[in-house]
């Protein structure tokens, strides 16, 4: 059922926002609410932290691995650590599936919300202070409360997400997500220590100039993306590549683009991770009007087959990730 919306002016408050939009849930019941509100508590601590990099030694790899192998760095686990134990204590949700964690959690409790959060992303970017972010998806439970989390409570496919978001740690910290209801971005007022509604309804142009796409790997790319790259430069679009997802897309939803992390000759499904990076903004980027395809198929109908899944990942201005797929 689709409820009307509630306009509220820029400047209120995040749980003034999110209590007034309450009742667009199927089942309002609170516990999203609480959810979302466990999740912004979390990421301004986090904030605190990643402000104090630099200061204090928080930087640098952490002399561990990830669950794809990858360098931890120190801070990636300490962000972990503040929203696993968020969520934990909360209590709405009943599992955690982190990109920093090899198996998913089942917490053992009540909870009837199952969540995939990347704690940190962006980490190549941690130490030099360039913007980074935080995603998250979150999901219904789908076998009864009380028994133990089931495969079909975790591999869910991105459709049936009830929620997602991300934070930006950048020149301002913002916290953007949608309930299936359009798309919002909060900024964090860090004197009041509340995030703001700035960014009301946000939609993507239809349009834009910006191509985003690591080019330093154009030679392991397909020949149908190396062609997309080229119309992109004999066009004069623009390029951009920070190197945080994150702030790759939020540059394009507000201003226009598309982000690419394609299939490589290495990464025959690309890098970036289905339950943990691209479904949460696949969802949000469909909520502003945009589109998000793995180049033919929409990433939200994807069936993960295991947690950490790759998908090569086409995301931003609809008419823009559409003339990629032609190529
Ligand atoms: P994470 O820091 O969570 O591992 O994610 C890094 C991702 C993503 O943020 C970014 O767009 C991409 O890796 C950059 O990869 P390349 O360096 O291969 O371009
Ligand atoms: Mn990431
Ligand atoms: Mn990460």
């Amino acid at each position: 059922m689709e409820s009307s919306r509630i306009a509220l002016p820029i400047g209120t408050a995040l749980d003034r926002f999110i209590k007034n939009n309450q009742f667009q849930f199927q089942y309002a019941s609170g516990e999203l609410s609480q959810l979302l509100r466990d999740i912004a508590l979390a990421s301004k601590v986090v904030n605190r932290e990643i402000n104090k990099a630099g200061l204090i030694d928080i930087m640098g790899p952490m002399g561990s691995q990830n669950s794809g192998g990858e360098q931890q760095q120190k801070l990636d686990v300490l962000a972990n650590i503040r929203f696993t134990r968020a969520l934990t204590k909360g209590g709405e949700a009943c599992a955690l599936i982190s990109e920093e964690t090899e198996s998913y959690v089942d917490l053992n409790n009540e909870g009837r919300y199952v969540i995939a959060i990347d704690p940190l992303d962006g980490s190549s970017n941690i130490d030099v202070n360039v913007s980074i972010g935080t995603i998250f998806s979150i999901y219904r439970r789908v076998s009864p409360v009380g028994k133990p989390i089931q495969d079909k409570d975790i591999l869910q496919r991105g459709a049936e997400q009830v929620a997602a978001g991300y934070i930006l740690y950048g020149s301002s910290t913002m916290l953007v997500y949608t309930t299936g209801h359009g798309v919002n971005g909060f900024t964090y007022e860090s004197t009041l220590g509340e995030y703001v509604l700035s960014h009301p309804d946000m939609t993507i142009p239809e349009k834009g100039r910006t191509y985003s796409i690591n080019e330093g790997s154009a030679n392991s790319f397909s020949p149908a993306v190396k062609s997309y790259v080229q119309f992109c430069k004999d066009e004069n679009y623009t390029a951009r590549y920070i190197g945080s997802l994150v702030a790759d897309f939020h540059r394009n939803l507000l201003k226009g683009g598309i982000y690419i992390y394609p299939a490589t000759a290495k990464d025959k499904n690309g890098k970036l991770r289905l339950m943990y990076e691209c479904n949460a903004l696949a969802f949000i980027a469909e909520q502003a009007g945009g589109k998000a395809t793995d180049g033919k198929k929409r990433i939200l109908e994807i069936k993960p087959e295991s947690l950490h899944e790759r998908t090569p990942f086409y995301v931003g201005s609809k008419a823009m990730v559409e003339k990629a797929e032609s190529f």
